[in-house]
């Protein structure tokens, strides 16, 4: 990716501004080359501060990056890409969407077929670079598809695949963030009825966490290997994963990313 290029982030809500965090924690791109856009600016006050260029003007903010980073809800979307059309120019912008279930085709159909888009469905992790992001796009029109993984890549681990797969993604990785803190928190409560207080408890759960997603991220271990190296015969680590399997634990995981996926599958609507 060439030096010196800006990027505006449309729509800097929570996701917008994890990702803007990561951008400049990743030295990607400095405070002064990121637009961060909303229609209320008070929230962004801080940003301003550190240098972050702050407007509720996004056909400016348009016209002076190079790289687009669509950010709203499914909901906001339409509007903001009537407001954005006329100065989207396709031989020099980069877009990427992580609008929820809005199509590569349906973004196409409203921003004109050539522009160079690429359909991104990260995590919050990003603001610290630690991203699970999945990427798709139809070429690499721009280098559209190479510049996203090179950004993916510096604020976190990024998967190409197929767009079919996006909405899937959004389900496991994007929503998943909320899940793996939802079991956190149950462990720390488990943690305090034992004895701890809340928020040792809380550190104790979840530095647990992050070596139990360690030992697979980084050793490449499979779950139920590793499982079976903490599980002594007769001991109390089976008696309590046994306990919570018999009150559903497996199984309340998987319907909630099954019912996650076919809620994503239908976000967006053109009309
Ligand atoms: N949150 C996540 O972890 C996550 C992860 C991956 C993907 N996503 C997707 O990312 C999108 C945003 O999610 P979110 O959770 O960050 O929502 P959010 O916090 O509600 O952020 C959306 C932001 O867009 C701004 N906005 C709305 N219309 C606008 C316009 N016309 N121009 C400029 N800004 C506008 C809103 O601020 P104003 O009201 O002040 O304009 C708001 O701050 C969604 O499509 C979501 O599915 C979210």
């Amino acid at each position: 990716m060439k030096k010196g290029l800006k990027v505006a982030v449309l729509g800097a809500g929570n996701i917008g501004i994890a990702i803007a965090n990561g951008l400049v924690n990743s030295k990607l791109f400095s405070n002064e080359n990121v637009f961060l856009t909303k229609r209320k600016l008070a929230t962004l006050k801080e940003y301003a501060e550190k240098g972050f260029k702050i407007t509720s003007d996004n056909k400016n903010a348009v016209k002076e990056s190079d790289i687009l980073i669509l950010a709203v809800t499914p909901q906001q979307l339409n509007p903001l890409l009537l407001d954005i059309k006329s100065e989207i120019k396709a031989d020099k912008h980069v877009i990427i969407s992580i609008v929820s279930g809005a199509s590569i085709k349906e973004i196409k159909s409203q921003l004109g077929e050539d522009i160079a888009l690429v359909r991104a469905m990260p995590n919050t992790a990003i603001a610290i670079q630690e991203s699970m992001t999945c990427i798709a796009s139809d070429d690499n029109k721009n280098d559209c598809q190479d510049i996203a993984k090179e950004i993916f890549d510096a604020c976190g681990r990024t998967s190409v695949i197929d767009e079919t797969q996006i909405v899937p993604a959004t389900a496991l990785c994007a929503c998943g963030i909320a899940f793996f803190l939802r079991a956190i928190r149950a462990a720390s409560q488990g943690g305090i009825e034992i004895g701890f207080h809340a928020e040792d408890a809380l550190l104790m759960a979840a530095q647990t966490a992050k070596g139990a997603a360690s030992l697979l991220v980084n050793l490449g271990s499979h779950p139920e290997s590793e499982v079976d190296k903490v599980t002594t015969p007769m001991g109390c680590t089976i008696t309590g994963l046994n306990q919570m399997e018999h009150a559903g634990f497996s199984s309340a995981m998987i319907k909630g990313i099954v019912s996650s996926s076919e809620k994503a599958a239908q976000l967006y609507h053109i009309d």
